[in-house]
């Protein structure tokens, strides 16, 4: 049984009383989310603040970005030794975001992604298609592109201890989600992908959905027999949102 995960990417927002009123929403609610586990990855800055404020909570934290060096003269950039150092379980790699605005290809994210795993870090990897890509019957190749650099750079048993969002480029920040059966569909795709692979590895992996995923769509995606949880970004800056989306996780 894979437990839900619901993970919020709060992207370039908040400052520090923002940060801490909505962790104080979150863990004020708390007692009602029964299943889900649940994470926030806030802006690097904020780290040390929402590290110290959910230290000994259920709630998990972790990064948007790492750098693939562990340290040296990569100015602006924050490691996975860092990030760990401050106590984040996760680290997000691939958002879409990074993909288009940022230039990371796919060796790029893989490398990402091997470097969190070298410190410790669960990688939440993104995947998805632009509006064209869907529109060209192209969902199926962006998909496997993105998975297998990952899957040649570490192979199928990093799965073991990873998980992978499923956002299409489109429904992120747009208002416009992907309809249970479609995202569905894709989250089978990438399970049985992986189940040619690995079966037990595909067993285990929690694949969440991303892209205005909200309190009140929520439940019906989540209920889809392989989507595991959400990667939040907007609902996941009020917590009576994010919190309606983890209690709709069960
Ligand atoms: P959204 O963002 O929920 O605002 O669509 C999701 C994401 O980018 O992870």
């Amino acid at each position: 049984m894979r437990q839900p995960l619901v993970a919020g990417n709060w992207k370039m927002n908040g400052d520090q009383a923002d940060a801490s009123k909505l962790l104080d929403g979150i863990l004020a609610g708390l007692a009602e989310v029964k299943s889900a586990e649940l994470a926030v990855c806030p802006p690097f800055i904020l780290i040390p603040a929402v590290a110290s404020k959910l230290a000994g909570s259920a709630v998990k934290w972790g990064g948007q970005n790492l750098d693939i060096h562990n340290s040296g003269a990569y100015t602006g950039e924050v490691s996975g030794p860092m990030l760990k150092d401050f106590g984040c379980t996760y680290v997000i790699v691939g958002h879409s975001e990074r993909r288009s605005y940022y230039g990371e290809g796919d060796n790029v994210v893989a490398m990402k992604f091997g470097a969190a795993q070298d410190n410790g870090l669960i990688p939440i990897l993104c995947v998805g298609e632009s509006l064209e890509e869907r529109a060209e019957n192209e969902t199926e190749s962006v998909i496997d592109r993105q998975l297998d650099e990952v899957i040649d750079a570490h192979g199928i048993t990093a799965f073991a201890n990873a998980v992978i969002a499923y956002e299409p480029v489109w429904a992120i920040g747009t208002g416009k989600t992907a309809t249970p059966d479609m995202a569905q569909e894709v989250h089978a795709y990438i399970r049985r992908k992986l189940a040619t692979l690995d079966a037990g590895v595909a067993a285990g992996i929690r694949l969440l959905y991303g892209g205005s995923m909200k309190p009140d769509n929520a439940a019906e995606l989540i209920a889809q027999p392989d989507i595991d949880g959400g990667l939040i970004g907007g609902a996941s800056l009020k917590a009576e949102d994010f919190l309606g989306i983890a209690k709709a996780a069960g």
